[in-house]
């Protein structure tokens, strides 16, 4: 018989968890005004609200921690983190910032201006933000077959490149470089492919723009390439990360995701004279060039991270926990975003709401039902995130209604997924039982997700 497969690590430290009763979770999700970002972590059993920071570092990793050297300027860690970006990214030159909504502020303080359009595929928020918040505009070329969540594709996160030609030949002079995010996450976790990268470097060559990547889960995008690229099957990991960063001139990186460390960010690039511009900004919001938001000890575990999280072995275990989620979840007829993503599954609430009516947000229902049901706590990725029209301050409903379920690095194990498979089960039978939703109280002008406060429709 053929062994089944296995976790590539064991456990040295656990951290307990309290499984709560339905009637306190009635509770307190009430005196949280129905917005699971108002729980206490004490009041979550299983917390898929990000995989952002929420990783558990190893051994070597926290090894690497008490080897910091907190030096203002020329720090050992700098240097080890240098080398570390270096060698598994290629990148010669590196800022380090606080998370990667700060390498973005930085780099986009750079290159972006009023008016400027920035194209890609499916901008993640704070990245839309932080080119809204300058005048300029994120254009969508994210392939269709990205909304159609019965579909299968293997590259769903893919950059349309005749769409973004066409947007080229007709913009070029107001873009200042093409973005594309790997893995594409709002699309739910979905891989780009290497020709896929290897057209948009072409295409964003042709007009003489720069192509930056959204690097925050470059590794488990590199993990697809090696199991559905044919031509990568035999290449390592490495190899693979090292090949997709050619074809880019810049990165931000969120180091809170495939790097398995609890905070920091950086950018990257080859380009000397980019390097000296975006250092200017970096020593004026986040800290001087050597250490730029990050401590000593928190760059070595990054540089550490960087390491194990390109470890093919370390992804495997990863990428096949988020897949044995789907694949019991399919026994369920729980439908989600297929495939299954890298670092979380998209349940499609359209599917298993319908009967509430959109106005009173099936996703964010969906959030709250799985949390009554099991304790557990996702995040709607739906018409409350989505927000209103700046212009008409009409709610925006878009096509797509998901709760996200991200599973935490090394974190969970495969009987926390039965649990969760389970309760979305009992949820999907249920669903026609399952008719009204939750109104909005209060919220905020812009960001809303946050802080809004519901009661129940
Ligand atoms: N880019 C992508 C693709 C992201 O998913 C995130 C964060 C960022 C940039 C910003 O990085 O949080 O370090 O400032 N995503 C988290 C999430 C918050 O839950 O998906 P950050």
């Amino acid at each position: 018989m053929e062994l089944p497969f296995a976790e590539s690590y064991k456990i040295k430290m656990v951290e307990p968890i309290y499984r709560s009763t339905r009637e306190e979770r009635e509770r307190w999700i009430k005196d949280a005004k129905y917005n699971l970002f108002n729980l206490k972590s004490s009041q979550v059993f299983i917390d898929l609200l990000t995989d952002s920071g929420t990783g558990a570092m190893s051994d070597r990793q926290w090894s690497a921690i008490m080897l910091g050297d907190e030096s203002y300027a020329g720090a050992s860690s700098y240097y080890n983190l240098k080398q570390a970006i270096k060698s598994i990214i290629g990148f010669d030159h590196f800022l380090p910032t606080h998370q990667g909504r700060a390498a973005e502020n930085v780099l986009f303080s750079v290159l972006v201006k009023e008016g400027d359009f920035v194209p890609g595929n499916s901008h993640f928020d704070t990245t839309k933000g932080h080119i809204e918040f300058r005048g300029a505009h994120a254009i969508d070329c994210t392939i269709d077959e990205a909304s159609n969540t019965e579909l299968y594709h293997p590259f769903k996160g893919n950059v349309d490149t005749v769409k973004l030609n066409k947007f080229l030949s007709e913009n070029a002079g107001k873009v200042p470089f093409v973005i594309v995010t790997l893995t594409n996450n709002t699309a739910g976790g979905q891989p780009v492919s290497m020709a896929c990268l290897k057209e948009t470097r072409r295409v964003a060559k042709k007009y003489g723009k720069m192509l930056v990547f959204d690097s925050a889960r470059f590794a488990e995008n590199a993990y697809f390439i090696k199991i559905r690229e044919k031509g990568y099957e035999n290449k390592s990991i490495k190899e693979i990360v090292l090949e997709m960063f050619s074809y880019a001139d810049a990165m931000t990186m969120s180091s809170k995701k495939d790097a398995i460390v609890n905070m920091g960010g950086f950018i990257a690039m080859n380009d000397a004279e980019l390097w000296r511009q975006c250092s200017k900004f970096n020593i004026m919001f986040e800290g001087y060039n050597t250490y730029g938001g990050m401590s000593g000890r928190d760059m070595n575990a990054l540089a550490v991270g960087l390491d194990e999280g390109t470890e093919f072995n370390y992804l495997e275990t990863r990428i096949k926990q988020v897949e044995y989620l789907g694949n019991r979840l399919k026994e369920f007829g729980v439908p989600f975003q297929t495939p299954s993503g890298g670092h979380a599954i998209f349940v499609d609430a359209n599917k298993v709401l319908p009967d509430i009516p959109k106005e009173q947000f099936r996703a964010q229902t969906l959030a709250i039902e799985l949390y009554l049901e099991a304790g557990i706590r996702g995040v709607e990725i739906g018409a409350i995130l989505a927000d209103r029209n700046p212009l008409t301050r009409e709610n925006r409903y878009p096509d797509l209604e998901f709760l996200r379920l991200a599973i935490p690095r090394r974190v969970y194990t495969n009987s926390h997924m039965d649990v969760i498979a389970v309760a979305l089960g009992n949820l999907f039978e249920r669903r026609h039982q399952i008719t009204k939703g939750v109104r909005i109280l209060w919220e905020a002008p812009i960001m809303r997700h946050f802080t809004v406060e519901l009661e129940r429709a």
